[in-house]
């Protein structure tokens, strides 16, 4: 099973990424196989090819929607749906499902997350047995906060890759000198006003001089570890749960990225804990 495309591998932290997914996924469907009424969806918005580029030498690894794919105990999900909006990624991801797992529902549309977040969010209302695992693994800044409020009451638990590191603190200078670009990207990703985020991760400090008053600006210290609790935040103004974050580094120790899963349901939410746990490092 291989596929000429393949998406990069960022380190160790994308293997653990994917265990949790998986985890997470067979337990959940554990739970959901006791309750008969209930469809399962599992829904991918950054998919990928199929494959991951582990190393130069090494063979490319699977990503995260074959090993999804893969998992026939205690069942299956019901429907399966995969978004991917670069169009060879996405027939390669495409051609990957057709000739292994050709039984299962699983399309794969080139679309952007965003569009599909709604889609998804008006199918859940309008077919009600169905509950959702949902899983939002970018590279960067791609989902709206307003694609997530669309989410709010309904039957999903949501794991999502928030670029804390490698996104929001790249724009967040340190002079507060911030570009206009910046700020607008800033605000859509956060869904909070600029002078909100600003007065959140900011503070002027002004020191009595030899020759009058004289105002710095401080950025905070442990501002991504601070821009992790903000998002888990602004997440819980939409889900009633949120969980620990699993924290993601490079080989330089600096966070890239925190990894949350957000959920309505409490059993969901230990579910979610116990497993980041062993790998929950800060
Ligand atoms: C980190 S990779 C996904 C890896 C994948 N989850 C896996 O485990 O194999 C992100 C993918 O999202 C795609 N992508 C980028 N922006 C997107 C968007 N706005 N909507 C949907 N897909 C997007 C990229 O082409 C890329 O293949």
């Amino acid at each position: 099973m291989k596929s000429n495309i393949v998406n990069q591998f960022g380190g160790n932290w994308t293997e653990a990424k994917m265990e949790i997914v998986v985890k997470y996924a067979k337990a959940y469907l554990t739970i959901m196989n006791k309750q008969t009424w209930v469809k399962t969806l599992y829904f991918d918005g950054f998919a990928g090819s199929g494959h991951i580029e582990a190393d130069e030498e090494k063979d490319a690894i699977k990503g995260t929607a074959l090993r999804i794919l893969e998992i026939d105990d205690p069942k299956p999900f019901d429907i399966y749906y995969f978004v991917e909006k670069n169009k060879k990624n996405k027939e390669s991801l495409e051609a990957v499902i057709k000739e292994n797992y050709p039984s299962k529902r699983a399309p794969v549309i080139q679309e952007d997350c965003n569009i599909k977040l709604m889609h998804m969010a008006k199918f859940l209302k309008e077919n009600k047995p169905f509950r959702a695992l949902a899983f939002i693994d970018p590279y960067g800044m791609s989902v709206n906060w307003e694609s997530i409020e669309h989410l709010k009451g309904l039957g999903i638990d949501l794991w999502i890759l928030v670029p804390t590191g490698v996104g929001v603190n790249r724009l967040l200078k340190n002079d507060k000198n911030i570009p206009e670009a910046w700020l607008k990207k800033l605000e859509m990703f956060l869904g909070l006003e600029r002078n909100e985020i600003l007065k959140h991760f900011y503070s002027d400090k002004t020191i009595n001089t030899l020759f009058g008053d004289e105002t710095s600006v401080n950025k905070d210290v442990e501002i991504i570890q601070k821009i992790g609790n903000l998002y888990s935040q602004r997440l819980k103004t939409i889900f009633e749960f949120v969980s620990d974050s699993f924290v993601m580094r490079n080989s330089t120790n600096s966070i890239m990225y925190h990894f949350m899963m957000a959920t309505n349901n409490k059993t969901a939410l230990a579910l979610a804990n116990d497993i980041i746990k062993p790998k929950y490092r800060i």
